[in-house]
């Protein structure tokens, strides 16, 4: 069984979505925060925070004990010369709980490795970059002192559900504050960036649709880029004065661009199909080599139908990710490389 971490308070969203994909599968609530299911994890799940891929759940009583489990999965499946990550959290409390029951999990696995099979911890990596087709992932999530989860997902696993696994623990990423910013918005840009593994650079062309007060053209102007931001309202005046900012005062849904831009970047408030509609018609132009498209809602009621861009654009795109962000409020975010 696979267990899933849902984003707080979307446990009944995640269910819904993942029985529209998969009607015939398995699919339960498994205690707050967790689902468990047998249905594959490759295509986008937006209320998913973190998955834990062919887990089992454990009742185990001691530290020493914890690293003798850990030592075991990682001796009988890891292969010897191939790097390979462990995510070691707790998930239960408030603040910091567990946090030092996992650490000293932590070193008392250490010490065993190390006597054990020492190469392993050669190639154990300490980092939250994307995962390759050769990283394994072992993850160790305690939903209790005494009761955990462990997953073991061998490469090129975690590379081929990186739409849902994510390189950082509990799939979160703490929300960024740049005080200098318009507005907090530009949190969900960085988000998607660090996401997607690729951030908007010097010297590309951006086109900002929705863009007033200006925070993701703020970014992308830090950055080098070029903007051309559209929006019936003046971004902030310190924008609008920059030589890198052509503004243009319209509707964002009748705006084309000359040639094909690097990055389409778009959060107008709008109706979740038009923002679809508008995503879709971009990737088939080719009016962007890259996107990173926030859809928002009203209520609970319109979820399903982010199912239409689940089918439609992978085909589309070399990426293709659709998540809910830490940053984001009532929105998901869609994000990749289209070709
Ligand atoms: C959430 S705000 C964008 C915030 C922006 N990303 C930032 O970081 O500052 C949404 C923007 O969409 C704009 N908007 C809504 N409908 C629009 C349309 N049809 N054409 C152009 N802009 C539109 C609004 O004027 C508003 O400035």
């Amino acid at each position: 069984m696979h267990h899933l971490l849902a984003d707080e308070g979307c446990e009944p969203f995640l269910l819904d979505e993942l029985t529209r994909a998969h009607p015939t599968a398995t699919h339960q609530e498994d205690g707050p925060r967790w689902l468990t299911t047998d249905a594959p994890l490759d295509a986008p799940l937006v209320f998913s925070r973190q998955v834990l891929p062919n887990a089992e759940r454990l009742d185990i009583a001691s530290i020493n004990a914890w690293a003798e489990r850990l030592l075991k999965a990682v001796i009988d499946t890891l292969p010897e010369g191939q790097p390979w990550r462990l995510h070691l959290v707790p998930c239960y409390g408030q603040g910091v709980a567990g946090m030092n029951r996992c650490e000293l999990i932590r070193s008392a696995f250490r010490e065993r490795l190390q006597k054990k099979r020492r190469a392993l911890l050669r190639t154990l990596e300490v980092t939250e970059a994307p995962f390759r087709e050769d990283t394994s992932l072992v993850q160790l999530y305690l939903t209790a002192p005494d009761q955990g989860i462990l997953s073991v997902a061998m490469a090129p696993l975690p590379f081929q559900l990186r739409r849902n696994l994510w390189p950082f623990t509990r799939g979160e990423l703490p929300v960024a504050v740049d005080k200098s910013a318009p507005s907090r918005a530009f949190a969900k840009l960085v988000e998607a960036e660090q996401r997607l593994g690729l951030s908007i650079a010097n010297g590309e062309s951006v086109v900002d649709l929705g863009a007033s007060p200006g925070s993701w053209s703020y970014v992308a102007l830090n950055r080098g880029a070029h903007v051309t931001a559209v929006d019936r309202s003046e971004l902030r005046d310190d924008l609008m004065r920059n030589r890198r900012l052509i503004f243009v005062q319209g509707d964002a849904f009748k705006f084309k661009p000359e040639a094909t831009v690097d990055w389409l970047i778009c959060d107008v408030i709008a109706a979740p199909e038009r923002n679809m509609g508008l995503l879709t018609e971009w990737i088939k132009e080719h009016y962007a080599r890259r996107f990173i498209v926030t859809i928002k809602f009203k209520g609970h009621a319109e979820y399903a139908i982010l199912d239409q861009l689940k089918a439609e654009l992978p085909a589309l795109c070399s990426e293709f990710y659709l998540t809910r962000l830490c940053a984001n409020k009532n929105e998901a975010c869609a994000f990749g490389v289209v070709g």
